[in-house]
């Protein structure tokens, strides 16, 4: 497989690389506590750095979402038996759950190249026109944040993943002419963590609309397992059930939090780490036996002591917190919904009995009644 990186610049994160790794940032905006690196949702660039050396390149290396799994195994056999392209494919869901990781690995088991673009870098329509007359048969477009894609964006994508043309317009007003270029089968990976705001038209335009899971307990194991091993750190199995526990489900964050075990154990000069040095690593990192960073308790905090468990809108909450709403939904919620912490009614947000429970309030008789029922 061959990786062609184009506007990698919209890949990049240059805000985010500077920092140091797990220390609070300020924002120099408003002057606010940052969320702590090691669990952001964001991709810094020590991140791309590690996560180029630990990203999985076949399926049988690709961890968990087995059910994704056995799906791609068929429908790629399948397509390479027919020596076609595999249907276009999209993949949603949390960050860090694997979907990149994923579009890699399609492309490297098709034998096939994987050029690389995001939503935003696709604004002009000679954006896409120099990507797509690249492409080969069988070739892997892979658009990350395809939520984001403009509408002439969006319009000039569906007739290439429909027929495999691309109409080119020239010309202004009555001299406008409209070319159309074929273009070869190919198959376009997107990739968003909001699939709510990919519009009806496209989202029919894919073969495959695939959801990645959060990742269990031992699934993130095996994950924390392997990289500790490509890092070269001695990790005992209880911290590595320590490091998985407190993984959010996620193997970027899992992966963040071997890495700060391996400071750690380097800066004190333990080797190998079990469990006591690596729950005392992350403590010092702030998250906790579940892995809850302080965003995620105060959060918690909010909805219980300020607004008595809810119902509340993720907007007020939001603003009481000084995150944005979008950041809320995407990264935090889908976690603590997941763990039973949150549920989402159509009044607004409300906690549960295992919420007050962590943070070790008086269950109101409400949510007792919730509880028994
Ligand atoms: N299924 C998996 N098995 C092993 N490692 C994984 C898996 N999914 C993700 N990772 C690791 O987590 C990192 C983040 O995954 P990535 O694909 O960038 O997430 P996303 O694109 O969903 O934000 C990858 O670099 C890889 O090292
Ligand atoms: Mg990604």
């Amino acid at each position: 497989m061959t990786i062609i990186p184009s506007f990698s610049e919209s890949l990049d994160d240059p805000g985010q690389g500077s920092q140091g790794t797990g220390t609070v940032s300020k924002s120099s905006r408003d002057n606010k506590p940052r969320r702590l690196e090691v669990l952001s949702d964001k991709q810094s660039r020590l991140d791309q750095n590690l996560e180029l050396s630990l990203r999985p390149q076949i399926l049988r290396d690709y961890i968990g979402q087995s059910r994704l799994k056995s799906i791609f195994e068929m429908s790629i056999a399948a397509a390479k038996t027919r020596s076609e392209a595999l249907d276009h494919v999209l993949l949603y869901g949390p960050p860090g759950l694997g979907k990149t990781t994923l579009a890699h690995v399609v492309a490297h088991e098709m034998g096939a190249k994987i050029f690389m673009t995001t939503g935003p870098g696709l604004e002009r329509p000679r954006d896409i026109i120099g990507l797509v007359h690249q492409l080969e048969v069988g070739d892997v477009l892979f658009i990350d944040e395809i939520h984001r894609l403009s509408r002439v964006a969006e319009e000039l994508l569906y007739p290439a993943m429909e027929d495999f043309v691309i109409d080119l317009t020239s010309g202004k007003g009555q001299a406008t002419r409209t070319m159309r270029l074929p273009l070869p089968k190919f198959t376009l990976i997107g990739a968003t963590t909001k699939a709510g705001m990919v519009s009806n038209a496209l989202r029919d335009r894919f073969g495959f609309v695939c959801r990645l899971e959060f990742y269990s307990d031992e699934e993130l194991g095996m994950i924390v397992r392997r990289t500790a091993s490509l890092l070269g750190v001695q990790v005992k199995e209880e911290a590595v059930k320590i490091i998985a526990l407190r993984g959010r489900g996620t193997p970027r964050i899992a992966n963040r939090l071997v890495r700060l075990v391996r400071d750690f154990s380097q800066y004190k000069g333990i080797s190998p780490v079990d469990d006591a040095l690596a729950a005392e690593a992350l403590e010092a990192y702030q998250v906790d036996a579940i892995g809850l960073d302080p965003t995620d308790r105060r959060l918690l905090e909010i909805l219980i002591d300020t607004y008595s468990g809810g119902p509340v809108g993720i907007d007020t909450i939001a603003a009481t917190l000084g995150e944005d709403s979008d950041t809320l939904e995407d990264v935090y919620e889908p976690f603590l919904i997941q763990k039973g912490f949150v549920q989402r009614t159509p009044r607004g947000r409300v906690a549960t009995p295992i919420a007050y429970k962590h943070l070790n309030r008086p269950i109101p008789s409400m949510q007792l009644n919730l509880e028994l029922t």
